[in-house]
């Protein structure tokens, strides 16, 4: 089974690699996929967000790192896969998450949306809060991984 794994990414934290190390374990193929949605204005652009990820995980046969634009349920549909995995932290993520998979479903109605509970460890930690942190200086160790903190805090330090 291929799952795909959305998300913006920007950047990754440890948070979104305790779900993709337990969510990998449930298929056959995870495609990681950065949504390239500039509305967000994201702070790192889609080719540096892939690098921080593939940085992350290195070569891996059952994981693909790639990004998409336009609607998930077309880029979902196009690689062959019936299901996405989220990660949820906490109940304020149900709400929006509950309105996407929804929505999801309304476009695809073969496509699945599966939660899977984030580790306690990382239940408070998001994308916005490690480039706060960053920004002001402060101190992002155990939030993202390690291999990627000195690139996160060059590209945030000084802005
Ligand atoms: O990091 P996020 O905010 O959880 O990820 C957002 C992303 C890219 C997964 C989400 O915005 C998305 O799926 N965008 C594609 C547009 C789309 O299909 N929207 C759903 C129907 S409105």
């Amino acid at each position: 089974m291929i799952l795909v794994y959305p998300g913006s990414f920007d950047p990754i934290t440890n948070g979104h690699l305790d779900i993709i190390t337990r969510a990998v374990y449930i298929c056959d193929k995870l495609i990681v996929a950065v949504g390239s949605n500039e509305a967000k204005k994201p702070a790192f652009s889609v080719e540096e967000r892939i690098d921080l990820i593939k940085c992350t995980l290195g070569e891996r046969d059952d994981i693909m790192v790639t990004s998409f634009s336009g609607l998930l349920a077309d880029f979902v549909k196009k690689v062959g896969a019936k299901a996405v995995i989220k990660g949820l932290r906490a109940m304020s993520d149900f709400e929006y998450e509950f309105q996407m998979a929804l929505l999801n479903k309304n476009l695809e109605p073969d496509m699945e949306t599966l939660f899977m509970m984030t580790s306690v460890n990382y239940s408070y930690l998001s994308s916005s809060a490690v480039k706060e942190i960053a920004k002001n200086g402060g101190n992002i160790e155990g939030l993202v991984p390690e291999c990627i903190r000195e690139k996160v805090m060059k590209k945030l330090a000084c802005r």
